[in-house]
């Protein structure tokens, strides 16, 4: 159970991070080159939101069933000294919620909006945030491997 949700989620953040990084760019150039906004633009905010969604329900799965839950009961407070330990039980997980809210907040607000301008700059703000946060938090010792 446990190597094949993180075997899942250690490959489908290949995906998130793909995705994301064609609909954040993708808004960004559209919006400095004054591009109409389509139903292709529409489609790749939609399926960022989708595939970040699905990796934060199998992360909720892997933060229990990972072996690396149990040191809070053999660690306590010493977690949060324990920078290696630290980045995966607390760091990884709050950041990359966080830039799956921001994900979120920005796939909404954008639909509000009644132009294009203002559509691509919420999908590249908030999308682009959320781009550096992932890439802040990602245990590149062990990934991509
Ligand atoms: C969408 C954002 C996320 C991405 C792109 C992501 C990416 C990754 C990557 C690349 C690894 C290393 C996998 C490996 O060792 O091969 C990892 C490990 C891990 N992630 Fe995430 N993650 C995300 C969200 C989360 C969230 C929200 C949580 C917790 C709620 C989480 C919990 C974990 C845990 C516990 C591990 C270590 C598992 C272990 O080695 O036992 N991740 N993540």
């Amino acid at each position: 159970m446990y190597s094949t949700i993180k075997m899942l989620h250690s490959y489908w953040a290949y995906l998130v991070l793909v995705i994301l990084v064609i609909t954040a760019f993708n808004a960004l150039f559209k919006l400095l080159g004054k591009k109409e906004y389509t139903a292709k633009d529409f489609r790749l905010a939609l399926f960022t939101l989708i595939v970040s969604h699905i990796q934060l329900l199998i992360a909720l799965i892997l933060y229990f069933v990972s072996p690396m839950f149990d040191l809070w009961g053999e660690m306590g407070g010493e977690v949060m000294k324990t920078a290696s330990v630290r980045l995966y039980l607390v760091e990884h997980p709050f950041v990359n919620i966080l830039a799956i809210a921001l994900i979120t907040i920005g796939y909404s607000k954008h639909k509000k909006k009644l132009t294009s301008a203002p559509k691509f700059k919420m999908i590249a703000i908030c999308y682009l945030i959320a781009l550096v946060l992932f890439l802040s938090r990602i245990p590149w010792d062990v990934w991509p491997n």
